[in-house]
């Protein structure tokens, strides 16, 4: 009753919304999608108490899902809705069977190799951060130490309990954020490795040109067309457009540390990089400026490969991005992440909370960009069951340690066993 709202858990937050509507007493709770976006033990505790409200208080519930998972919990009847229209009803089970039957299979993984470079090397990296509330500093995260070699061509699946460093994990490897101290190292050639994190170096902005990053809760702008969002990435990220623009930058007069920085706002999410180059009263236009587009038959040629791999239809490179399905959307940003050729993909969050046939599919399609073009991929993701299907190897992350490294099924298992909530 004390606490302020902002403050509380995703999984508590539900949990104070549901008891608000109870107060009024309602004969019928209608719940639409109550349980997104949190772990499963969160999920799980939000389910509980849906279920003893419906039998302890006597209240008919009305509960909208995509999570088979979340009605085999929780519902007594199921009704199928597709295009507006009820298309079957009946049994849980009967129908979560229906409606499952349309996943496509598991593809398999690639296999790996005995012999394989180490693509990135964390060696020795330490992050703090802190906050000022009324006063004080309150340390929020610390993540002391982290070592980690991570091979090419690996799928790597990063889970563990929320807010315990996972995206940080993420940043610190696009070298969005700055290690307190070590190296994040990226292989660039055959045996020579650049430090992503020093700042205005030609070699981090060559390491730069290698990875790709897709951000927790991205969206592309709805309004853009396709073809420019695969144009503007091209023109950021392709080496020898990078080398051009650090041509352009010296005869303007601008500084490699300038130029990197510029770089690394172009691969944080649209909201941070506006935010960013406001804050030194820049706008968006000074990349369009140093990087120019690539034309649209060129930007076609290196998208269509991509576009194939992760099957999505032609077309969609003439329409807008927001024409593309919630589960293309994912899709279309990773292709264009892929048509600059980076060699390391840095998905957080990628599933989102789509439905398990979408997420089956996206998880596919990651697989068989890593089969053809032997992309390292590191996918930080709450849904175990897609880090199991998808994953080579598996670590979790606690408390800002990396306290478990291995077997995809066997770091899920661990962290199932480990009990922790999302807090
Ligand atoms: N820039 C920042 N300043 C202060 N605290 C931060 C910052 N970025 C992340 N944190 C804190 O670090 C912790 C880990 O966050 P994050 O890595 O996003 O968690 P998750 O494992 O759920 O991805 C959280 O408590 C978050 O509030
Ligand atoms: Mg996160």
């Amino acid at each position: 009753q004390k606490y302020f709202y902002p403050i509380l858990s995703g999984g508590e937050k539900q949990r104070v919304l549901l008891a608000r509507q109870l107060a009024k007493s309602p004969s019928l709770l209608l719940l639409d999608e109550p349980s997104t976006m949190s772990d499963q033990l969160s999920r799980e505790q939000l389910l509980d108490s849906v279920k003893s409200v419906n039998e302890a208080m006597g209240i008919s519930v009305l509960l909208v899902s995509h999570m088979p998972e979340v009605h085999r919990h929780l519902s007594d009847r199921l009704i199928w809705v597709d295009k507006g229209r009820i298309i079957d009803e009946g049994e849980v089970e009967e129908i979560t069977g229906k409606f499952l039957a349309q996943l496509e299979p598991i593809k398999p993984l690639a296999p790996i190799k005995d012999e394989r470079d180490i693509m990135i090397d964390i060696d020795g990296v330490w992050k703090k951060y802190v906050i000022y509330t009324s006063n004080t500093l309150i340390k929020t995260i610390e993540m002391p130490d982290i070592n980690l070699k991570i091979p090419r061509g690996d799928i790597l699946g990063v889970i563990g309990p929320s807010a315990m460093g996972k995206t940080v994990l993420m940043r610190l490897l696009s070298g969005i954020e700055q290690p307190d101290r070590g190296y994040v190292l990226y292989r660039i050639g055959t045996v020579d490795f650049a430090n992503i994190a020093a700042i205005g170096s030609r070699r981090a902005i060559e390491a730069r040109s290698k990875l790709g990053i897709l951000h927790q809760e991205f969206t592309l702008p709805p309004y853009q067309l396709v073809q420019n969002a695969f144009a503007q990435k091209l023109g950021i990220k392709k080496l020898e457009m990078v080398r051009q623009a650090m041509d352009i930058a010296k005869e303007q007069g601008i500084s490699d540390v300038t130029l990197d920085a510029l770089l690394r706002i172009a691969d944080m999410s649209e909201l941070e990089a506006k935010q960013k180059l406001e804050e030194v009263g820049l706008s968006m236009d000074i990349l369009d400026e140093l990087f120019p587009k690539f034309p649209p038959s060129e930007a076609f040629k290196a998208a269509k490969p991509f576009l194939d791999a992760l099957n999505l239809p032609e077309e969609l490179f003439e329409r807008h991005n927001g024409e593309a399905s919630a589960g293309e959307h994912v899709r279309l940003a990773i292709a264009v992440l892929m048509a600059a050729k980076p060699e390391v993909l840095l998905l957080d969050e990628p599933f989102g909370d789509l439905d398990p046939i979408s997420m089956r599919i996206i998880a596919n399609s990651i697989k068989e960009l890593n089969r053809k073009f032997n992309t390292t991929i590191l996918v930080v993701s709450h849904q175990l069951d897609v880090v199991r299907e998808l994953a080579h190897e598996a670590i979790m992350i606690d408390e800002g340690e990396i306290v478990m490294r291995g077997d995809p099924d066997k770091v899920c298992d661990a962290f199932i066993a480990l009990g922790k909530p999302e807090q």
